[in-house]
């Protein structure tokens, strides 16, 4: 029996969580057993065969201890997804190097909060969003008009850090699509929605969760980006927005992505199948 531990945090409230399904899923013949442990425990990590990154949804707002926690937990035992690539996906900065690599992401401007904003040229947008560049679950997520941006009246919103300047895309009414991916390999697609009046699509903000099949297109745009991230990734989200007629990456979430495991019965299936493959690879 191999023992797994899910990693996650001390306070979960209005969080919706799923996990204990994959947990059901995993111990029902016997072969894993799950703890789960909150990240900023003291606890001997070597008596776990896999740590996987869960349900560590304050990590946000304490990332440097997170982060120096992740190699502690790394150094101890296997840790998932790998350290490298969630100090890599931490700061949306990545999505510089997914557009240099050919994605197309929402066009964005990247600032720090000491820093005026440069719009481009051939920006024609009315309204933006601004949001910081560590962040999760919309934390600090806003929407400013252009007169609020030229007039620098944004700037009483910004906390110290690194920003990031979008066009606010109308689109996202229509909902933000989010892929699972264990081990590359496409499991199950769902589909965000606003409430009306708002333009957060989690859950937690009254966002609508419904199930979505991919085109074969948009399967192969997905699968593509995580084919441009050198690295064994258990599990991948990629979050995508239909805007102005093409396909446009919001996030890809290789760190704690919600894996919504209550909308298809198959997807804990599929998650235990790479567990699963992860540990026939490593006695390999
Ligand atoms: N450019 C944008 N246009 C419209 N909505 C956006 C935009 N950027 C973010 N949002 C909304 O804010 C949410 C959070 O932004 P996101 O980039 O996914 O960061 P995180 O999930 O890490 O907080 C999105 O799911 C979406 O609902
Ligand atoms: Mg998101």
């Amino acid at each position: 029996m191999k023992r797994i531990c899910f990693l996650s945090c001390q306070d979960l409230d209005g969080h919706i969580v799923d996990d204990h399904l994959a947990q059901k899923e995993l111990e029902k013949h016997g072969e894993y057993q799950v703890d789960w442990i909150n990240w900023d425990e003291e606890t001997d990590w070597k008596r776990f065969d896999l740590a996987i990154i869960r349900t560590t949804w304050d990590y946000h707002k304490r990332s440097a201890e997170f982060l120096s926690k992740l190699n502690v937990i790394a150094s101890q035992t296997t840790l998932m997804n790998p350290a490298s690539i969630v100090e890599w996906n931490f700061h949306k900065g990545y999505l510089k190097d997914l557009a240099n690599k050919g994605v197309a992401i929402v066009p964005t401007v990247f600032f720090k909060d000491t820093e005026s904003i440069l719009l481009p040229a051939s920006w024609n947008y009315q309204r933006f969003i601004i949001k910081p560049a560590i962040s999760a679950n919309a934390y600090k997520t806003v929407i400013i008009a252009k007169e609020d941006l030229l007039s620098g009246k944004y700037k009483t919103h910004l906390a110290a850090g690194d920003w990031l300047l979008q066009p606010f895309m109308e689109e996202i009414k229509q909902g933000e699509v989010s892929l699972h991916f264990f081990n590359k390999t496409f499991s199950h697609g769902i589909t965000k929605t606003p409430k009306v009046g708002d333009f957060r699509v989690q859950e937690e903000h009254g966002g609508l969760i419904q199930n979505y099949t991919p085109s074969p297109e948009l399967l192969s745009i997905a699968h593509n980006i995580l084919t441009q991230i050198p690295s064994q990734l258990l599990y991948a989200r990629v979050d995508l927005v239909f805007w102005q007629g093409q396909w446009v990456l919001m996030e890809v979430e290789l760190i704690e992505p919600s894996l919504y495991f209550r909308m298809d019965p198959q997807s804990v299936v599929n998650y235990k199948r790479a567990i699963d493959q992860h540990f026939q690879s490593t006695l390999a």
